[in-house]
């Protein structure tokens, strides 16, 4: 069976979703490989080193023969209608905001398999992008904010006098966020950082860094299903942001993570509070994309806020495409998850992708099958969204996206 790998369509996306090293992987499994020709240049693999490593290099990848489809950001609706009727596609597929691909790919009866929809257990590890990249996000985040500090981050003790080390704070000790303590460590910052699940504690100590207790409330409260959080109430969510204000103020940088599955990020920080920083001050808010946890940041921007005493301001970042500005390691390590998927989906390692459904990773991977949505969700979603647009007959908004679903977009099915 034939594995294709198109060239990235949106804009500022420079990872690949196969290096030369997972096309020997893919090979080995007995399948063929198909990549477009200049897909893997800006992660830095020229076509040559994917011929070297038995890939056919194509001018166009012709949809309509490619058994399996393996991408990195989801896929448009247009490339969903092309693939052939029982393909098989796996990526990141951000099921929530991207409803129409999903009716496409179940109009088409395609298996689509959702990389974030990976359950993380310890046999899927190696498939986790959703670690893999928040990994490199949670790095970039870092070095984005020293190069805009006008400071250093480590202390520096000379003849000319003795520099403090900047004092970071992280809100969010996820993946990315426990990266952003370690990097900000070893870069010799400062470092505390917050979460509400009462298990992050340990485990910013394990990095180096300070966990600030809120008192907010029970660990149960705060703590969801598969060991994420969940969303705080509005009242808590209120003093959350009360109680980190003088952690706030008091930090040179402020880097923010913080995320609840399925849901708009939470506001963490406002732009009273932003503004109650020092002069010169950073933030970045990594969840700027998916809502904020900042007011006022903007994706893909620098945003300057004054401070409220007038003396400067401070730099909000909005960081976007983070993994992408660092497409080498993200696509190594997001190729290396996309095959080792793949590699599950061929049992007998005979080029046949025959996936076995009662296998928990392949099962709560699946995003549609057989001209259904499999995650209970995003069928729920596509439903509500199906229904309101009867009801209005007009256009109607994919939540978290803001994106219209027109006429277009329906007939690309
Ligand atoms: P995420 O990207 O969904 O969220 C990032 C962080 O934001 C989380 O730590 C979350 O607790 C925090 N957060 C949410 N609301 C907040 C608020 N109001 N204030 C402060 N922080 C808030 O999380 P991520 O990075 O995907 O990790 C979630 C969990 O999954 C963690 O427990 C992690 O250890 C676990 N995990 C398990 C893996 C495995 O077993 N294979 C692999 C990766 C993560």
């Amino acid at each position: 069976m034939r594995v294709g790998i198109a060239r990235e369509r949106p804009a500022g996306e420079k990872r690949v979703a196969a290096t030369p090293e997972s096309v020997r992987q893919l090979a080995g499994l007995g399948l063929t490989v198909a990549i477009e020709s200049g897909a893997g240049t800006a992660a830095g693999h020229a076509d040559a080193t994917y011929r070297d490593a038995g890939a056919d290099v194509v001018p166009a990848l012709d949809l309509a023969s490619v058994d399996v489809l393996a991408h990195v950001r989801p896929l448009d609706p247009a490339v969903a209608a092309g693939l052939g009727p029982g393909a098989v596609t796996v990526g990141l597929a951000s099921p929530s905001t991207e409803l129409p691909t999903v009716r496409t790919l179940v109009e088409r009866r395609i298996t689509a398999f959702a990389l974030e929809l990976v359950p993380r257990i310890s046999r899927a590890q190696s498939m986790d992008a959703l670690t893999s990249q928040a990994l490199v996000t949670g790095y970039r985040c870092v070095l984005e904010a020293a190069t805009r500090l006008p400071r250093f981050f480590p202390l520096y003790m000379t003849a000319a006098g003795t520099i403090p080390p900047a004092r970071v704070l992280v809100l969010g000790a996820g993946v990315a966020g426990l990266q952003a303590i370690g990097t900000a460590k070893r870069l010799g910052a400062r470092v505390s950082a917050n979460d509400i699940r009462p298990a992050s504690a340990d485990e910013v100590a394990s990095m180096g860094g300070t966990f600030i207790h809120l008192d907010l409330a029970s660990a149960e409260a705060t703590a969801g299903a598969g060991g994420y959080a969940r969303e705080l109430t509005a009242d808590r969510g209120a003093l959350q942001r009360q109680l980190l204000a003088p952690h706030v103020a008091d930090a040179d940088v402020l880097i923010t993570t913080a995320a609840v599955p399925g849901r708009r990020a939470p506001l963490l920080v406002t732009r009273e509070m932003v503004a109650g920083m020092r002069p010169g001050s950073v933030v970045v808010d990594m969840a700027a994309e998916s809502g904020g946890n900042v007011e006022g940041s903007v994706p893909g921007e620098d945003v300057a806020v004054a401070t409220a005493d007038g003396a400067g301001e401070v730099t909000v970042v909005g960081l976007k495409d983070a993994a992408s500005a660092m497409a080498a390691d993200a696509s190594r390590l997001y190729a290396k998850n996309v095959s080792n998927f793949i590699e599950l989906l061929v049992p007998a390692k005979d080029g046949d992708v025959r996936p076995d459904f009662d296998d928990e990773v392949i099962a709560g991977a699946c995003l549609t099958h057989n001209g259904e949505v499999r995650h209970p969700p995003t069928a729920d979603a596509l439903a509500a969204l199906t229904t309101t647009r009867q009801a209005s007959g007009a256009e109607v908004r994919a939540e978290g996206r803001g994106r219209a679903i027109d006429e277009t977009e329906e007939g690309a099915g």
